[in-house]
């Protein structure tokens, strides 16, 4: 235990981080163990990089800012010509889905805490109707699209050190809705110390340190790390269809896109919306050369944020929903020795020992929390395309309180899709009537599906339709 101790103690000495171990001679054998193996586990030299791009301020952009022009896009499918497309890539997607060559990945680190709700993000009951739980209703479209396709699709689940025991049990106890346990693979997401301005490695208390989640672009990295790029290969997947816990209306594993992504030769795939207003918090796709990729709308500039088109439309309308299709060897060159993508600072409040002094009473210091961002991976893609695709029908985050995406539009949203796939179907709903609809995807997956199935099968019984008045 003392050499151990004293190996470690002189490493971090000479990474500049001796002041760690100010505390350590007040621990018990066991903090002291639980400790030395926590700071085994820091990659010093990637930290030492982290800390000299913040003492020299180093810009983190994978995009020149300067040379910033709106990006091409596969645009929605409109007239016979663009139907052809359309179906031609739906083809090619439903193909990949039968050969079971996709597997389904959710990034679910969050916790529902800005909604008010105690537990992961996941869990929270967004069905207008029944309260179906978010991740009850990515894991039935995973479960519906298995069956269609005759398939067996893995389904990925991120989660983060905060709630990843809350995710399994919740997922086993609801036996995870019905997906195979050699199907589902829930795996936590990896974690970065944090540091104050001076680059300092903080405590959270005597015997451990401030540890932050390293970004979704860290799902890349972990999916290495799990040894689940070896099991996606060995079952021959070759494309991951990636997305956020938080949106209830991702059409996952859509066909059409992967059909897109495949026929268009592309590494990496992402879905756009238009953006609402100028405001609106999400990044923009844009090109700089020849990279694609996704400006944060913090970073975008405030003059390129509003510019408009010679058409009156914003410049920089291609929002991101964070919806991607990643190809598995992709993945694999991107993470080998290493994640490569940059790291982004963030600095919070954050409450810890002090950095300097001797005392262990807790303070606030602003501390700098490193993350990556998946899609700083687009640019690295030899071949990267944006598949536009219809707010109405796909985005509708679970972010806020109330207001914009929060809980109450979510639900709005689903039905008054649900309400387009109904009359679709033939069903007539009064005009001014709010009313709220909830259609498993064990019904239906999309419109067309319903309408077959109501029009011509006139299958009710197979799964749920849920109609009530609002209010
Ligand atoms: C994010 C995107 C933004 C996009 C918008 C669409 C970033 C930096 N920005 O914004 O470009 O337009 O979504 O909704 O992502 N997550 C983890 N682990 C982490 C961080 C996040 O699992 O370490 C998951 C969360 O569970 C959440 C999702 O990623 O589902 C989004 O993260 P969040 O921080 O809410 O990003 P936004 O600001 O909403």
């Amino acid at each position: 235990m003392t050499e151990r101790l004293d190996r470690l103690r002189a490493t971090f000495e000479r990474a500049g981080q001796g002041h760690v171990f100010r505390f350590v001679d007040r621990l018990d054998d066991a903090d002291r163990e639980r400790f030395l193996d926590s700071l085994e586990r820091i990659d010093l030299s990637l930290l030492g990089r982290l800390i000299d791009e913040l003492k020299h301020d180093r810009p983190v952009a994978t995009l020149d800012l300067g040379r910033l022009a709106p990006p091409p896009m596969v645009p929605r499918p409109e007239g016979p010509g663009g139907r052809r497309k359309e179906n031609r890539a739906i083809r090619a997607g439903e193909e990949l889905l039968r050969e079971g060559k996709v597997a389904a990945f959710v990034v679910a680190g969050g916790q529902g805490s800005r909604l008010g709700f105690e537990g992961p993000k996941g869990c929270f009951p967004i069905g207008p109707v029944g309260g179906t739980t978010l991740f009850e209703w990515h894991f039935a479209k995973v479960r519906a699209a298995g069956e269609r396709y005759g398939a067996r699709l893995p389904m990925l689940v991120m989660t983060s050190e905060a709630n990843h025991e809350e995710t399994v049990e919740f997922l086993e106890r609801h036996d995870r809705f019905g997906l195979a346990a050699e199907d589902v693979f829930v795996f936590r997401q990896g974690m970065l110390p944090a540091v104050d301005a001076e680059g300092r490695l903080l405590l959270r208390s005597e015997g451990s340190l401030f540890l932050s989640p390293d970004g979704h672009g860290g799902s890349l990295g972990a999916l290495a790390r799990e040894g689940l790029l070896d099991e996606l290969e060995r079952r021959g997947v070759e494309e991951i269809f990636y997305f956020q816990v938080d949106n209830p209306l991702v059409k996952v594993l859509d066909p059409a896109f992967l059909g897109h992504h495949r026929l268009g030769q592309a590494e990496a795939s992402s879905k756009a919306v238009p953006k609402r207003d100028a405001s609106e918090k999400v990044g923009v796709f844009a090109k700089a050369g020849r990279k694609l990729g996704i400006v944060e709308y913090s970073d975008l500039p405030d003059d390129l944020g509003r510019a408009r088109d010679d058409e009156g439309e914003l410049a920089y309308r291609a929002g991101n929903v964070a919806i991607h299709v990643f190809r598995t060897d992709f993945v694999r060159r991107l993470t080998e020795g290493g994640l490569r993508l940059p790291y982004h600072r963030a600095r919070k409040a954050v409450a810890c020992l002090d950095p300097t002094g001797d005392s262990a009473a807790p303070t606030e210091v602003t501390g700098v929390k490193f993350e990556t961002f998946v899609f700083d991976a687009l640019p690295e893609a030899k071949r990267s395309l944006v598949v536009e695709a219809s707010r109405e029908e796909e985005f509708s985050p679970v972010k806020n309180a109330s207001g914009d995406d929060s809980a109450a539009t979510a639900r709005r949203d689903m039905s008054l899709l649900f309400r387009s796939w109904l009359e679709a179907a033939g069903f007539e709903l009064e005009r001014g009537d709010a009313v709220r609809i909830e259609i498993s995807p064990h019904l239906a997956l999309d419109r067309d599906e319903l309408v077959r199935r109501l029009k011509k099968e006139r299958v009710l019984s197979a799964g749920r339709l849920l109609i009530e008045p609002e209010g």
